[in-house]
């Protein structure tokens, strides 16, 4: 049995070879339904199943006097990176998957001037977070990967120390941060490439750069992240609107978060607090 059927649509060459040509676009629906169901489950698990978080010890008084009252979480150039990024993703979003549930436009040249936005936001990004943000301060240290474990053990009735608090992002943040990265460059690398087929001002149409399979593959692995990225951005919008994240989303608008909620979350030896 063919296991990629059913997930694949294939076709036949012009050699009599059986290629990949997309991903099945039910997929959408997939993607779709799984995000909503997490969302559900999550909201579902927090509201009548997860114990109200122990009081955490507060933070000394001479300590909390050191932290201004607003304390700096995102630059404005990392502020308007994140929403001219949102707006891109949300325009790839849907040129790419209206039309394939109905909706017909031609939407192949907006879907690529959206990439392009994407793509440069995203460079502008890498090199902004190298030069001038704490690069490492977004991936997973030993300290989180100790604490995800003791978590884990103190969740499932064993006895573990309690977890720290954590440095500028909490570790689902950063896996979030790593998934998302993994499926952008995804899309990024194969679209770049996925222009050559479609006509664009910048240079000539040559479908036949690469054979059928690698095109075949390239255009399952676009699709596979695309729809990947809807269950992402979904979970990811709703985070931002639950009542207890919100303080985070709006440090992604007004660029602060109050002093209170820094001295309950985060660790002052872990991450500095800034005006
Ligand atoms: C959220 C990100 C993205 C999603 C969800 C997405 C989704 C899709 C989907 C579903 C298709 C149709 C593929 C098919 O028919 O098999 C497509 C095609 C395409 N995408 Fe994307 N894409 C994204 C990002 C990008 C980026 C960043 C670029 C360019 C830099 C790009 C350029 C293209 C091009 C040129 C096509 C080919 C159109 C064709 O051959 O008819 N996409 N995309």
């Amino acid at each position: 049995m063919d296991i990629r059927a059913g997930v694949v649509e294939t076709a036949t060459s012009p050699w009599g070879q059986t290629v990949p040509i997309h991903i099945a676009f039910y997929l959408i629906w997939v993607a779709a339904i799984g995000g909503l169901a997490f969302l559900m489950v999550h909201a579902i698990y927090v509201q009548f199943i997860a114990k109200k978080q122990a009081h955490v010890e507060s933070a000394s008084p001479e300590l909390a006097a050191k932290v201004p009252e607003k304390v700096a979480r995102h630059s404005l150039a990392a502020r308007l990176f994140h929403w001219i990024m949102a707006l891109a993703m949300f325009a790839l979003l849907i040129t790419a998957f209206l039309p394939k549930v109905g909706y017909q436009f031609p939407w192949v040249t907006y879907h690529w001037i959206a990439g392009l936005v994407l793509t440069a936001s995203i460079i502008f990004h890498i090199i902004h977070a190298s030069f001038w943000m704490d690069f490492w301060s977004i991936w997973p240290d030993k300290i989180d990967i100790e604490d995800a474990k003791r978590r884990w053990l103190r969740a499932t009735g064993k006895a573990a120390p309690a977890p720290r608090k954590f440095a500028k992002y909490p570790m689902e943040n950063k896996m979030y941060h790593l998934t998302i990265v993994l499926a952008g460059l995804a899309v990024i690398l194969t679209g770049v490439f996925m222009m050559k087929r479609v006509r664009t001002p910048f240079f000539t149409r040559n479908p036949y750069l690469f054979g059928d399979m690698t095109w075949g593959l390239m255009y399952v692995l676009h699709g596979l992240a695309g729809v990947g990225l809807i269950a992402l951005i979904m979970v990811h919008i709703y985070f931002a609107l639950r009542p207890e994240k919100f303080v985070i989303t709006k440090s992604m608008v007004f660029g602060t978060i109050p002093r209170e909620h820094y001295l309950e979350h985060h660790d002052p030896e872990r991450w500095a607090a800034t005006k």
